[in-house]
């Protein structure tokens, strides 16, 4: 893979476009795969729910999330970059399990009726959201009562031990995430921390870990 600079590689991570985003994009399915896995199975998905994404890039890795929900089930992706939508559409399509819909709309405009899902996950996406307490918000209007949230990210001392992340990356601790959901009227917060060690990407070793969160309406 390309040696990128680190302000395109910042750019490209929060909204993956053209020949690069998709080179980019198949090299985040290695390193991410490990913190999409332990957050689908905090979010323990089963059939039968309706259960929307933010931000699954070409959605290969939500695949065990959505066979989860079988097709009695719903998954509904909000992916704004228009390459990530089409290539996760492609990637989802002929799965034999829940039916797919995906907006690519930003997480805070897309048309999800209130209190119409079971769980909402997202993977290395709040670094991108500049209004957090919006965000957990408007989530909590589509959640029916009871239902819940996760939250994949790297720490605030991994993030900043990354190059790239100076480019645009909002980092936070999780005792600021755990303050912003409670503020925004979650109920019950939790969480699990992985280290992950030393790994490659795009040529740069990063010791990397996953911080997993989960919030209940
Ligand atoms: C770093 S990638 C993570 C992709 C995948 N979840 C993973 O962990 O490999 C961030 C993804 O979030 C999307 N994204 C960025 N801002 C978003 C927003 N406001 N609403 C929904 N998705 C967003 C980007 O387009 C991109 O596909």
């Amino acid at each position: 893979m390309n040696n990128y600079d680190h302000q395109t590689l910042a750019a490209q991570l929060a909204c993956p476009y053209g020949e690069d985003g998709t080179a980019i994009a198949e090299k985040m399915n290695e390193t991410n795969a490990f913190i999409t896995e332990r957050s689908i199975e905090m979010l323990a998905p089963t059939a039968g729910e309706r259960i929307v994404e933010i931000g699954p890039g070409n959605a290969l890795l939500s695949r065990p999330l959505i066979a989860a929900l079988e097709s009695n089930g719903e998954y509904i992706a909000l992916e704004p970059s228009v390459e990530m939508a089409q290539q996760a559409w492609d990637n989802l399509s002929g799965l034999n399990a829940a039916p797919v819909t995906i907006f690519t709309d930003d997480s805070l405009s897309a048309p999800v009726m209130t209190h119409s899902v079971d769980g909402v996950m997202a993977v290395n996406v709040l670094y991108f959201i500049d209004d957090l307490d919006a965000l957990f918000r408007k989530i909590i209007t589509w959640l029916k009562p009871g239902g819940r949230a996760v939250f994949g990210v790297r720490s605030d001392q991994c993030l900043q031990s990354i190059p790239y992340t100076r480019y645009g990356f909002s980092i936070r601790s999780l005792a600021e995430i755990q303050a912003s959901l409670l503020a925004s009227g979650f109920r019950l917060v939790e969480s699990s921390y992985y280290d992950e060690g030393i790994q490659l990407f795009d040529e740069l070793e990063i010791r990397l870990d996953a911080l997993i969160i989960k919030a209940i309406m």
